[in-house]
């Protein structure tokens, strides 16, 4: 059979699920809460789910077992994720996600990848009542934003279909914009 009427091998289609990526305090788990009650989609919060699955919090696997134990978790729950190829979720994920190639290709597998983009300020206001955030536990919290935005803006441009400045539209403007373009893209992916 002549190979040119072979029907071309198809890329696989993105999952329908929507991706929530940014930096930390820029609104992901609050905007992912906003869309399961819009849509119903089953949230899925992957620090969450890798606290589960390690049996400890955030700070403790970065205390006991350190960043880079960290990270290979969160790349296995991507593709553990994308093994089960179900859709319908919205995937809120840890403010690094996006550091590793490998987890910027697996995100955009998984669905409409949404990067919340966030002020230094404001998210210096936001993550500065809370401990959890072993990143930010240092004495100058402000230069470690500043600094790891710098090396990660570029990473979250890079993996998203959609940016959406957070700073000054409520969660409901937040949820709809997602909403709209996610539909548009479904329609024709
Ligand atoms: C991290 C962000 C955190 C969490 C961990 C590391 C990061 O998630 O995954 O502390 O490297 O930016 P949030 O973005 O939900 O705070």
């Amino acid at each position: 059979m002549d190979s040119k009427l072979e029907s071309p091998v198809k890329e696989p289609q993105p999952l329908r699920n929507i991706v929530l990526v940014g930096f930390m305090g820029s609104g992901k788990s609050s905007i992912g809460r906003e869309l399961n009650h819009s849509i119903g989609y089953q949230l899925i919060d992957t620090d969450h789910v890798i606290e589960e699955q390690a049996g400890k919090s955030i700070p403790k696997i970065f205390a006991q077992d350190g960043e880079d134990a960290f990270r290979d978790m969160e790349t296995r729950l991507l593709e553990d994720l994308l093994l089960q190829q179900t859709s319908r979720r919205i995937i809120s994920t840890g403010g690094g996600m996006v550091n590793k190639a490998e987890n910027r290709s697996l995100l955009r597998k998984l669905g409409f990848v949404v990067w919340l983009k966030c002020s230094p300020e404001e998210i210096h206001q936001r993550t500065s009542k809370s401990n959890n955030r072993p990143l930010l536990q240092c004495a100058d919290p402000m230069q470690t934003i500043t600094k790891l935005l710098a090396v990660r803006s570029p990473q979250y441009e890079q993996t998203a279909h959609l940016e959406i400045n957070t700073n000054d539209l409520n969660l409901g403007e937040i949820s709809c914009g997602i909403l709209e373009s996610a539909r548009y893209y479904f329609g024709t992916s």
